[in-house]
């Protein structure tokens, strides 16, 4: 329904007169309008309340719902920038990055390297050599790559504590783009291969301590981690009979889904999801009279997703062959999900959200880049709306400027962190140098 678009967006929103008396949206205590108005559009805000919310909906999640230790891995390839590590990293997090380019900037966020974690399938000398010295903990994917890190090692003093990445044979229900756990998935290593990397670790004094398993991203039933925990609990009981090892951490990966869309609510809760794994995990593995492990979630987008609004100026609005189309200032360089993977978005006009019904004429949203392919969000109820007006775009904060692009010389957005009325620009816009800063003149 309609007016169900407005929980889509972040926690502090509200409605309030701006500076016309008309209702408009507010976000962490600050009108769209003048956020906008400040910062140009497009924008992305982010509503540091919705995150430290998400957060805290984990943590008492584990602790109502796991006998054990439990802590939590931000998944920084939802979105990371210098704030986002300090604001997860003072949550206590720990924060997973792919590769050297992530770690720098987390360790240039002072995110101590303790709390830092290297993940990736395909590991560079570069990564490796790096996540030596500034993580704490590496995600090892296969057999060859720990032979790698083995002799990169052999030098050192002290070395990261490593994880092994289970491939569990079973992924979750999402886009196949985004499945990671099925047997034949380049990421990971079978039971077999787990069991030979413990044996490989026992015999170089490396020091294995977790097991760590991802089936996908954007799953929405939680029993669809079920299968792959028996699996990787069949494996714990195998490495505790073969080679008497027992994990310190389990790592169940993230992928927990979200609401995107006010069609795909109402959503089951992060609360529903960790009591799942965390009752299926305590159960499976209280006979073997061991200690726990540590259950370690690895969320991304339930923790930023919906806490990140995109604002846009429609600048054209157009019909052509009985569609309305509204041009906006950003589209698939700012975020190329709905391309990539039919995601399917809403949005809200800024000025007037709800007083206004929707007319009988579905819009058609699309950005100013030279593809037909272009297009942020198809067919949807929207009242009328004026060339000139904003739309919000809700649930923008993960993944979409990750993989923003400068495609035709589009500039990625600013970002703004807002917290009880204050403001932040956190990433300014880029300007048009910006775009020449790679090429040698
Ligand atoms: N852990 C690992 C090892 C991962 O590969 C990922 C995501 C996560 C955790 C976090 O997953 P999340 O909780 O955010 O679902 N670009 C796609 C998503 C790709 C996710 C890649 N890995 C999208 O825009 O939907």
């Amino acid at each position: 329904m309609y007016r169900d678009r407005l929980s889509l967006l972040p926690d502090t929103v509200a409605l309030r007169p701006d500076k016309n008396g008309a209702p408009s949206l507010h976000i962490g205590d600050r009108d769209l309008n003048q956020l906008a108005a400040e910062w140009g559009t497009p924008l992305y805000i982010y509503d540091q309340r919705t995150i430290d919310n998400a957060v805290q909906a984990y943590q008492d999640a584990l602790s109502r719902h796991y006998p054990g230790p439990a802590g939590i891995t931000y998944a920084g390839k939802a979105s990371l920038n210098l704030a986002m590590a300090r604001l997860m990293a003072a949550h206590g997090l720990l924060l997973d990055c792919t590769g050297v380019g992530e770690m720098h900037i987390a360790r240039t966020a002072g995110v101590p390297p303790a709390q830092i974690l290297l993940h990736g399938v395909n590991k560079s000398q570069a990564d490796l050599r790096a996540g030596l010295v500034q993580a704490g903990t590496l995600v090892v994917d296969n057999l060859p790559e720990l032979a790698r890190i083995a002799q990169l090692a052999q030098a050192r003093v002290s070395a990261p504590a490593l994880w092994l990445r289970v491939r569990p044979g079973y992924a979750v229900d999402t886009h196949q783009f985004r499945q990671t756990g099925q047997h034949d998935s380049k990421f990971g290593m079978d039971a077999d291969e787990c069991v030979d990397a413990v044996a490989y670790c026992q015999r170089n004094e490396l020091r294995v301590t977790g097991l760590h398993f991802h089936q996908g991203s954007h799953f929405h039933a939680a029993e669809q981690v079920l299968p792959a925990l028996d699996m990787v609990c069949a494996l714990i009981g195998r490495l505790q009979q073969e080679l008497d090892w027992w994990p310190q951490v389990l790592s169940p990966g993230g992928g927990w889904g979200i609401a995107y869309h006010e069609a795909d609510l109402p959503h089951q809760s992060i609360e529903f999801y960790v009591a799942t794994v965390a009752a299926a995990l305590a159960k499976k593995l209280s006979p073997h009279s061991r200690p726990l492990p540590r259950l370690q979630p690895e969320p991304g987008r339930s923790l930023v997703a919906r806490a990140g609004v995109a604002i846009y100026r429609v600048g054209t609005v157009k019909h052509a062959g009985g569609r309305r189309w509204l041009l906006l200032d950003g589209g698939m360089a700012d975020n190329i999900r709905p391309a990539l993977y039919q995601a399917r978005y809403s949005a809200l006009p800024v000025t007037d959200p709800l007083g206004r019904p929707p007319v009988s004429e579905n819009a058609w949203l699309a950005g100013p880049y030279c593809e037909s392919g272009d297009l942020l969000i198809e067919d949807l109820p929207l009242p009328e709306i004026e060339a000139g007006e904003l739309l919000a775009v809700p649930v923008s904060g993960a993944y979409q400027l990750m993989m923003a692009s400068n495609y035709n010389g589009a500039l990625r957005p600013a970002v703004v962190m807002l917290r009880d009325g204050v403001a932040q620009l956190v990433q300014r816009r880029e300007t048009v140098d910006d775009l020449l800063l790679r090429d040698i003149v």
